[in-house]
């Protein structure tokens, strides 16, 4: 053989992402473990929130860089430039729209999952596919839903409202749907749902191509829970001009104020109609699992799908939600597509058999993270029965947080505590409710600016409150004497 010129043999050599120099990587990766326990450890003692300045929004200006940079230098970057300008979601005073606060083993399953940059879902006999499957069980038992009934981990509740829409709209089509599209419904189809749903039911319906004037949206009740004599009539009087109701969505848990919809009156009502039910469960469904709360969602399992997160209130890390559906054929007509370069289930052995489910049979994604391995690592590491504890403990805080307000004679509840949410604001005699709307607004502000604590606001009845949604398996009582103490000076200031 023919002696290579050396310029040949270096241009020949093969090149990897792997390091150079894996002690120097080991070094790292402790360091940044440590720093990382050591930053979930000290929570409480930083702000609820930081304004990122304007220089750090510049400096994620420019072009990738075209050569190499030191591993070490850009962890610093990230401990300066990213670390502390976080949303705070896992501070123990973070309450604002809704969101959950993770855990230490969430972190570390985070990392096993990258190591091994694990995929599940498709493919056959190995782990993370059963990992999954046991999250899916423990989630149906968890909630009261039947075992034989299939579901999928998702992104999130969005991604989970849309799925179960999906299923829901081929179920009830009356015909093949998939290959004729919506052009070939004889009627227009309607979608019910109450005005407090989330807008990612509206997504849904959209995204579904049914329109967002298929959404009919139900006029709420005192306690804002879908009217039901009002949904009777919308269902009767659609039929009566032709248009084809196929599904109403009721909420466990809804983003403004945590009301639960009647999930047993609204299953009847489905039940009579043959309507699909699809419940919205993104926080609320965990309801089930409090040991003095669980009656607040009883009828949900007899959702045809039902739609929760686990990144809220079981306090995983993002992202995960889950989709449940009753009929697992149903569910797999609505998505099963095999082009021969992923056929499976023709032989038993290897990954292109099938032991458990596809999920690419189940759902719109083909490729996915092993996000069950988080949740598999948590619940075992924690049980139930603590997860079912802390529950509670957010709905006592709820209510604990309620009699503070009440008790308060510049502070006024919206309505009263449902589940896990309290909407309230500062209040002060001579001043008008728009004056009360803007002022409670730069509360919300300062106590965000200053760090104190993250509410948010929202509507209700034409006002604005601030809404403290309690996902949080961080916070104490004495954090919402802080908020209280907090929003009375900061409005008194203001005012
Ligand atoms: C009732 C309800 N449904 C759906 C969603 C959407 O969930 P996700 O943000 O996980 O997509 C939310 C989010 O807050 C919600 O509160």
């Amino acid at each position: 053989m023919k002696e290579q010129p050396d310029a040949a043999k270096e241009e020949m050599e093969d090149e990897t992402l792997d390091p150079d120099d894996w002690e120097r990587t080991r070094v790292l990766g402790h360091r940044i473990l440590d720093d990382m326990i050591d930053y979930m450890k000290t929570l409480r003692d930083r702000p609820a929130w930081q304004h990122a300045p304007n220089d750090v929004k510049k400096h994620f200006t420019g072009a990738a860089p075209s050569a190499p940079q030191q591993p070490e230098a850009i962890y610093q970057e990230y401990v300066k430039y990213v670390l502390p300008y976080q949303i705070g979601n896992n501070h123990p005073r973070f309450w604002g729209w809704v969101a959950g606060t993770g855990t230490t083993m969430c972190m570390f399953a985070e990392m096993l999952a990258a190591a091994t940059d694990a995929v599940s879902g498709s493919f056959s006999y190995y782990s993370n596919n059963y990992v999954e499957m046991q999250v899916l069980d423990w989630c149906k038992s968890m909630l009261g839903y039947p075992p034989a009934a299939s579901g999928l981990l998702t992104s999130g509740c969005s991604a989970s409202n849309l799925i179960g829409l999906a299923v829901a709209r081929n179920a009830k089509a009356g015909f093949d749907l998939r290959s004729k599209g919506m052009w070939a419904a004889p009627r227009r189809f309607t979608v019910y749902c109450s005005e407090e749903a989330h807008s990612s039911i509206q997504k849904a319906v959209e995204l579904l191509g049914f329109g967002s004037e298929a959404l009919h949206r139900i006029p709420a009740n005192a306690s804002m829970q879908i009217d039901l004599p009002a949904l009777r009539e919308a269902i009767k009087a659609d039929r009566k001009d032709g248009l084809f109701p196929i599904c109403a969505v009721g909420v466990a848990g809804t983003t403004n104020t945590g009301a639960i919809d009647d999930l047993e009156a609204l299953a009847d009502i489905c039940e009579d109609e043959g309507l699909w039910l699809h419940v919205d469960g993104a926080f609320g469904a965990w309801a089930a699992i409090a040991p003095r709360s669980r009656h607040l969602v009883t009828g949900m399992q007899r959702a045809d799908s039902l739609a929760f997160d686990l990144h809220k209130w079981m306090y995983l890390s993002y992202p995960i939600g889950c989709v449940l559906i009753r009929d697992p054929e149903a569910h797999r007509r609505a998505f099963s597509l095999t082009p021969t370069y992923l056929s499976h289930g023709e032989g038993q052995r290897g990954l292109t058999g099938i032991d458990v489910p596809w999920i690419s049979d189940l759902g719109y994604e083909l490729s996915r993270g092993f996000q069950a391995l988080k949740a598999w690592m948590t619940i075992k590491e924690q049980g139930i029965e603590k997860y079912g504890r802390l529950i509670q403990q957010n709905i006592d805080q709820a209510h604990y947080l309620a009699g503070l307000i009440d008790a308060h004679p510049n502070l006024q509840l919206a309505l009263p505590v449902s589940l896990n949410v309290v909407c309230f604001r500062y209040i002060r005699p001579g001043l008008d409710d728009v004056t009360l709307d803007r002022l409670n607004k730069q509360i919300e502000v300062e106590l965000q600016e200053r760090g104190i604590a993250v509410p948010s606001t929202v509507s209700i009845n034409g006002r604005k409150y601030l809404h403290v949604a309690i996902t949080n398996h961080r916070s104490r009582r004495v954090d919402f004497d802080v908020l209280v103490h907090e929003v009375a000076q900061i409005g008194g200031e203001l005012a």
